[in-house]
């Protein structure tokens, strides 16, 4: 038997750092290719506005992976964080989510390797080494292979991380309650991060903590900047997509783990599994990673009602991320307290432009 709703940790108030909210439902960051790319990769249409308008009963929501830079861009029209006129369409839906109750980090994004020229203005892709990724990247002229990148040299490095830091002051400009640092899925700083990609021999590569390195300086740069409770940051250890690999998650991410908790940033938000796919992919222990952190714990990955509830009420997370569920179910957290049936979502409007699958899913 399942407690009464309103005692049912899952729905009541709490706080990620310095944030509070109003329930311990997370809206996941989804890419939904919706931003106004003649206008610059700009956010804040009417639409864009209304679709996380009526997410707000999350008591979070992440936004979609937003690049801090444009060869921080890897697929078709997505929102960037750079420039002034970006800065000005966030403001439109922190605005609307704010006045709805609820709370929003930016994701900040830099895709890494996985782009192409096609995306990035003709600028070639960069990552830890010289290694392409065998990915089909998606442009407007079609599926694309991931080419060769640039292998980033160290003042190159300390460039981005500087683009991290005035993405995140940009963040809070925009009305953001704090950021979180996308350190997954194969992207920039998972490549960094996992010995798939990474085949540096210099302070960046090698060892573990060469390897933890530029994760750290982003944070630090971003802690810095908008503060420890403010920052938090995505990661997913073992998930094989973008064809990123690591000999030795636990190694890793155990090393990661601890180190962020010496910084005393707000919440880790871990992908248990493959993003999207099974949950049972050995090699890191969530449950560890939640026993070494002293902040807020942000599980995610294929939960639904029950797991939800019951990973908050044992006090295996502090809160439950769902993605796809709330792409397909703008009231989510009303579903999740009834227990009603929930819209499906469908996968051939993830990235079309328009309304179509994207505010027009039904509430109850
Ligand atoms: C995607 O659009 O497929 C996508 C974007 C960002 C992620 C994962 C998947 O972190």
């Amino acid at each position: 038997m399942t407690a009464p709703t309103q005692d049912l940790k899952l729905f009541q108030p709490g706080r990620i750092g310095d944030i509070a909210i109003a329930n311990r439902v997370v809206m996941a960051p989804l890419t939904r290719s919706r931003a106004d790319e003649a206008a610059g990769d700009v956010p804040g249409s009417a639409l864009n506005v209304e679709y996380y308008r009526q997410r707000s009963g999350a008591g979070l929501i992440v936004s979609e992976g937003t690049q801090i830079a444009p060869l921080g861009k890897g697929y078709i029209a997505t929102p960037g964080i750079h420039s002034e006129a970006q800065v000005q369409g966030w403001r439109r839906i922190t605005q609307a989510v704010h006045e709805a109750g609820s709370k929003m980090l930016a994701q900040i994004w830099h895709v890494g390797r996985v782009s192409h020229p096609a995306l990035t203005g003709g600028l070639q892709p960069v990552a830890p080494s010289a290694v392409a990724a065998q990915v089909l990247v998606r442009a407007h002229e079609g599926k694309l292979p991931a080419p060769l990148p640039h292998a980033l040299s160290v003042a190159e490095i300390a460039d981005v991380v500087d683009q991290y830091r005035r993405a995140a002051a940009n963040a809070l400009r925009a009305g953001f309650d704090g950021v979180e640092i996308h350190g997954a899925n194969g992207y920039l700083i998972d490549q960094f991060l996992r010995d798939g990609a990474n085949h540096r021999s210099d302070a960046y590569g090698g060892t573990v903590e060469n390897r933890c390195r530029f994760a750290l300086q982003v944070v630090d740069a971003v802690a810095a900047e908008i503060g420890a409770g403010r920052t938090g940051i995505r990661l997913s250890p073992v998930t094989p997509a973008n064809d990123l690999a690591d000999g030795n998650p636990q190694a890793v991410f155990g090393a990661l783990v601890q180190a962020l908790d010496r910084r005393g940033i707000a919440f880790i938000h871990l992908i248990e599994g493959a993003t999207g796919g099974p949950r049972d992919v050995p090699g890191f222990d969530y449950g560890w990673a939640r026993r070494h952190f002293r902040g807020a714990y942000i599980a995610n990955n294929g939960y639904d009602r029950e797991t939800a509830i019951a990973a908050v009420a044992s006090g295996r997370a502090d809160a439950v991320a769902f993605g796809r569920a709330f792409l397909a179910n703008p009231d989510l957290v009303q579903r999740l307290k009834t227990g009603a049936a929930l819209n499906k979502p469908d996968p051939r409007t993830f990235y079309s432009p328009g309304a179509a699958g994207y505010t027009d899913y039904p509430t109850l």
